[in-house]
């Protein structure tokens, strides 16, 4: 198959690619994987980058799932992995919208594993902590000063979503510690999580 560049902030670009996914036999497994982070606290941040993270890190996530979904299930297989982050399970003063989108990638795809129960099609969330990539230089513009064993490899992360996407997981968090603070974000009540969040954030 033919590569398909596309900026998928932009609307008519994301259209090409949901023809694509439409087309017979496109794809077995789809992986929105594309994802923008936020530059520093959201009162001083640009609203077009805004708009921008909402239009890659949400909409094409939402418009290429729909346009890819109905052939997934005709066919009676296939999956969907979607992107997410650890950071969708945690409030936090910085990068508030970038957290909101992750949430929202997070329950769209547990909420939408609901609708396909049934019909042979997989969704799956992975969901990383912290990942070596461009990401953070992209979005700080100096190295992040993450202790090491946070650190996960794009490469582990990329195979725990395969696996849990292969055996039906509808969230894959990869990495122990992660998973553990996975965990505890949802036993932990909300007030205290959000006091634990903002404390890590200023150590
Ligand atoms: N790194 C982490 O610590 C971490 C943790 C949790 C979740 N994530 C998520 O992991 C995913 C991959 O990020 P990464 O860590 O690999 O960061 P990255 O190195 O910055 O890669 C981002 C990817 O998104 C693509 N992308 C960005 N804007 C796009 C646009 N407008 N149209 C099409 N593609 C676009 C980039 O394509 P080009 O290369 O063509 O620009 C690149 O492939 C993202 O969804 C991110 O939110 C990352």
């Amino acid at each position: 198959m033919d590569l398909l560049p596309a900026d998928l902030s932009i609307r008519a670009d994301c259209a090409r690619v949901e023809q694509r996914l439409q087309s017979p036999n496109a794809v077995d497994l789809l992986v929105n994987n594309a994802g923008i982070g936020a530059r520093g606290m959201f009162l001083d941040s640009d609203l077009a980058a805004e708009e921008e993270m909402l239009a890659v890190n949400v909409a094409a996530v939402m418009r290429l799932t729909h346009a890819v979904l109905p052939g997934l299930i005709g066919r009676g297989r296939g999956g969907i992995i979607n992107v997410s982050s650890m950071a969708g399970f945690i409030p936090t003063g910085t990068g508030a919208s970038y957290a909101a989108t992750k949430a929202w990638v997070t329950l769209f795809s547990e909420s939408l594993s609901m609708t396909v129960a049934g019909t042979g099609v997989r969704i799956t969330a992975v969901c990383p902590g912290y990942t070596r990539t461009e990401f953070h230089y992209l979005i700080r513009d100096e190295p992040v000063d993450v202790p090491r064993r946070l650190c996960l490899r794009a490469a582990t992360v990329a195979q725990a979503a395969l696996a849990g996407n292969r055996r039906g997981r509808v969230l894959s968090v990869p990495g122990r510690t992660y998973r553990a603070a996975a965990l505890a974000s949802r036993l932990v009540p909300r007030p205290l999580l959000r006091v634990a969040s903002a404390r890590v954030a200023g150590r």
